[in-house]
This record gives structure tokens, sequence and C-alpha cells, in this order.
């Protein structure tokens, strides 16, 4: 069957930054993180953008041997993950940016970006508060109006910023069953590891699941994290996630500021489909980063990565269950992790979300390493050894092991993870 090439995929022309913001900023924004763009992004026209064109180095391609109906799927998925919401369309009255793509950019659409978000709570007798009524955990940056914008309440103890994380391969990481991620925490493993499967519950199918996505397993499907996203990120509400935030927990406020009818993301009666269905469908059908071949130093690294205990964690492979789209239908999925969560010790990130204590984090794949700096989950490594440096709780044998490695051999598994 005659598949459209590449380069027919509809051109993303991402909006230039401007000087002077129109959407309103919080007092104290963290730094780093740029205003949202100001224009309206031009769909469909013009060149791509020589920055984020899909199939860069090989990423943002559509996972190989799709139908033509599942690659139309990926096609009508990617042209809603690249769209701009306006406050017309329902954007605000807080969010985080205007777009999918915003954040999620590099090297191709569905990528990463070193843009973050704001985490915060109060820790209380070593319980976790995640200050819900003051608008927690998550911090909005920006206001369709400066009335509205929020700002890191004083109450909070405990603030943290997170890295926005690349989406390639996500349909293949939801393709794992719960059952293999249960087995997995469930086996004994060495140097002290542990490991717990993250059980959340799944706005998507009302079940339990093992949620297995974000820095915090915090969700088990795509179209949830896609509800979640559009509504935490963009302030647009779905039949998934009905209700608006209101501005630091201010229901007035809100009132005052919302001025399009919910749910903003409506489902077309023709597809049956909504935004969040539509997003959720590129992430599901979005292949796994391009992994390149090992060079001899690279596979000495391979060795080193299992004797140092990194693959304890850093699973390299699992494999995908039954599935109706043939491409995730019981795939071996090189991902270099077990997404399971740890209790990191002190690179935990002092928040409580889902399944996750505040020291626990899920176990981040490592495929595509090469692309998605900064590292961990506040992008506080600029590479790998500093990642690593990091590492406590119950990755600090493998740690130690990997910090008395001499200097080429962390040269040797620096070509290693930059290869996956
Ligand atoms: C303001 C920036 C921002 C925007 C806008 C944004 N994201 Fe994200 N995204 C993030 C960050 C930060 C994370 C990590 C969040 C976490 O785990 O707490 C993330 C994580 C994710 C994940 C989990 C991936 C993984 O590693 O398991 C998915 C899926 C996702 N985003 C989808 C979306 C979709 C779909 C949209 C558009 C509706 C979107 N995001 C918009 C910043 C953003
Ligand atoms: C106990 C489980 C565990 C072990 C063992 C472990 N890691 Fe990790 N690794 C994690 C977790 C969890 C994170 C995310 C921590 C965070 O950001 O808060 C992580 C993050 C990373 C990152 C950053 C990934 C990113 O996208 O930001 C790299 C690189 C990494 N690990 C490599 C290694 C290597 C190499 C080893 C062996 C020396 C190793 N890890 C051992 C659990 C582990």
């Amino acid at each position: 069957m005659k598949q459209p090439s590449i380069l027919l995929l509809p051109a993303v022309v991402v909006a230039v930054l401007g000087s002077t913001p129109v959407f309103a900023q919080n007092a104290n924004p963290p730094p780093g993180n740029p205003p949202p763009p100001q224009k309206r992004a031009v769909r469909h026209q013009g060149p791509m953008t020589p920055s984020a064109p899909v199939g860069t180095q090989g990423f943002g391609l559509p996972l190989a041997g799709l139908t033509r109906a599942e690659l139309a799927a990926f096609n009508a998925g990617l042209e809603e993950f690249v769209s701009e919401e306006t406050p017309e369309s329902g954007l605000g009255p807080v969010f985080n940016n205007v777009s999918c793509v915003s954040c999620h950019s590099a090297p191709s659409p569905g990528g990463s970006s070193d843009i973050f978000v704001t985490r915060f709570g109060r820790m209380v007798n070593g319980q976790f508060d995640p200050l819900a009524s003051l608008g927690g955990s998550l911090l909005q940056q920006f206001a369709i109006d400066p009335a509205v914008r929020e700002v890191v309440p004083p109450a909070a103890n405990v603030v943290a910023h997170r890295e926005s994380t690349p989406l390639f391969g996500m349909g293949l990481l939801e393709a794992i069953p719960d059952a293999t991620l249960r087995q997995s925490a469930a086996r004994p493993k060495p140097d002290g590891v542990r490991g717990r499967a993250a059980e959340v519950d799944d706005v998507a199918t009302g079940q339990k699941r093992i949620g297995r996505l974000g820095w915090k397993a915090q969700q088990a499907t795509l179209l949830a994290f896609a509800g979640d996203a559009y509504l935490n990120e963009m302030g647009i509400t779905s039949r998934l996630f009905p209700h608006e935030n209101a501005p630091n927990g201010n229901a007035d406020l809100l009132a005052r500021f919302d001025h399009v009818a919910d749910p903003e993301d409506q489902v077309d009666p023709l597809t049956g489909k909504g935004d969040i269905d539509l997003a959720a469908d590129f992430m599901r059908l979005i292949a796994p980063p391009p992994a390149l071949p090992l060079s001899p130093s690279a596979r000495q690294g391979e060795a080193l990565f299992q004797q140092v205990g990194c693959a304890v964690c850093h699973t390299p492979a699992l494999v995908t269950g039954p599935s109706p789209v043939r491409a995730l239908n019981q795939q071996p999925v090189w991902l270099y992790s077990d997404l399971l969560l740890h209790d990191m010790g002190s690179l935990g990130d002092g928040i409580a979300q889902g399944a996750a204590g505040v020291a626990e984090m899920r176990t981040p794949p490592l495929w595509g390493l090469r692309a998605s700096a900064p590292y961990l989950h506040d992008g506080r490594a600029a590479n790998a050894d500093q990642a690593i440096a990091e590492h406590d709780g119950e990755a600090r044998v493998a740690r130690d092991r990997y910090l008395r490695l001499t200097p080429s051999q962390r040269r040797q598994l620096a070509d290693f993870l930059n290869s996956l």
C-alpha cells in the first residue's frame, strides 16, 4: 500500500516570540521559561520551520507499518498537537502555554524542551498537602488577564520544577500490560533496589490502572494525560476534565474571567473525537526515538551499564500486550526503564502525586537521551554524567559503582547512552 511521504505531513509553523508579552505573567516567574508566543501560529502555510520539522534526525515520525487510517489519525493528531489555543477557544483563564508543541518541540513536534512547570505544596508533620484550595499543586504561570494571574502561595514550603519530557514511542509505553509492571515490581532485585507499580485511577477508563506516564507515573493512559494537559497546561476543559482551575483557588475570580462554556473541547459528532482524542492518537502513533548503531566503545558501555547495575531500574526492554494497532501489538519496547517508582532519596522532588510519595520518582526511559537535555525532573543536569552523580536512595549502590569507573569507562558508558 502506498503511504504518503513524510513531506506531505502538515507543516508546522511555530509562532515567533515577540518582545512585549500580551499575556499576564505571574509576578515572580520561574527563571528560564520564555513568555508564551503572542502571535497565533499560521497553520499549514509556508515552509516547515527549520528548528522543528517532523522527522528531524529521524525523530517524530509515525510508527512504521501503520495502516492508511492510522496514518491519517497520526496526521490529524499532529495538526491538533501543534495548533494554538486562544482566549476565544477557551485558553485559560490561567495556563502555562498555548499549545502542546510549545513545550514538546525538540528536536521535532512530540519531543521535549527546556521549558518546565512549577509544582508547589506544603509539608506538615511528614504529610504532603498539595494546597488544592490555593490552586496547587501545579502553578499556572500565565493568565488571560493580569487580575487572575497565579503566584506560588506563601503557605507553600515545597516548590519543585518539572521538565517537559519527550513523547516519542508513548503508544508503546501505554501498551505495556499492567501485569508486566506488577510482576516486575514483585521480583527481588539486587543492590537494595525495590520499585513500586503506581496504582492510579484512570479517568479515561474509570478503572484502577498502573500509571507509567509522567515523572511520578501519575497517569496510565494517553487519553487521560491529554485531558489533564489540556486542562492544566492550557485551561481547556473537556469531557474528562470538565472543571476549570480557579486562579489560586479563587472561585469568584474564575466566574468573572471564564467566559467560554465548559466543556470547551467538544466532541465532533462526525468523528466521535475531541481535541483530547486527536492529541492522544498522535502520541499513540508516534515512533520511538531512532536508535543509532553501537560503536565498539558504545558496546563496551553497554556491558558496563549492566555491570554497574543501571539496568536493574533502566530495564533495556519490555514487551507490549495485545493491541488492535498492529504496530503496537506484542512489540518489544527498547525504552531502558522499568516504569516503576523508586525512592530516590535526596533526588526526590518533595511532591506527592498520584501513587508516588515525596521521594519517589518514575524511572525515565533513556531512549532518545541524546536529544532531551537537560536531564532529571528539574533539569539540573546538563549531561548524563551529572544526572548519574545526582542519583540517590535506591540508586546509591549503582551510582557509587559508576563513580568508581575510570574516565575512559565513563566515556564508553556515555557513548552507549548517546546511542539509545
Ligand atoms: C507548559 C508546558 C507544557 C505544555 C503546554 C504541555 N506539556 Fe506535556 N509535559 C510538560 C511537562 C513539564 C511534563 C512532565 C510533567 C510531569 O510529569 O509532572 C509533561 C509530560 C507530558 C506527558 C508524559 C510523558 C512521559 O514522559 O511519560 C504527556 C503524555 C504529555 N506531556 C502530553 C501533553 C499534551 C498532549 C499536551 C497538549 C495538550 C501537553 N503535554 C502540553 C509540559 C507541557
Ligand atoms: C533505583 C533505580 C535506578 C538506578 C539503579 C539507576 N537509575 Fe537512572 N534514574 C532513575 C530515576 C528514578 C531517575 C529520575 C530521577 C529524577 O529526575 O528525579 C533516573 C534518571 C536517569 C537519567 C536522566 C534521564 C532524563 O531523561 O532526565 C539518566 C541519564 C540515568 N538515570 C542513567 C542511569 C545510569 C547510567 C545508571 C547506572 C549508573 C542509573 N541511571 C541507575 C532510576 C535509577
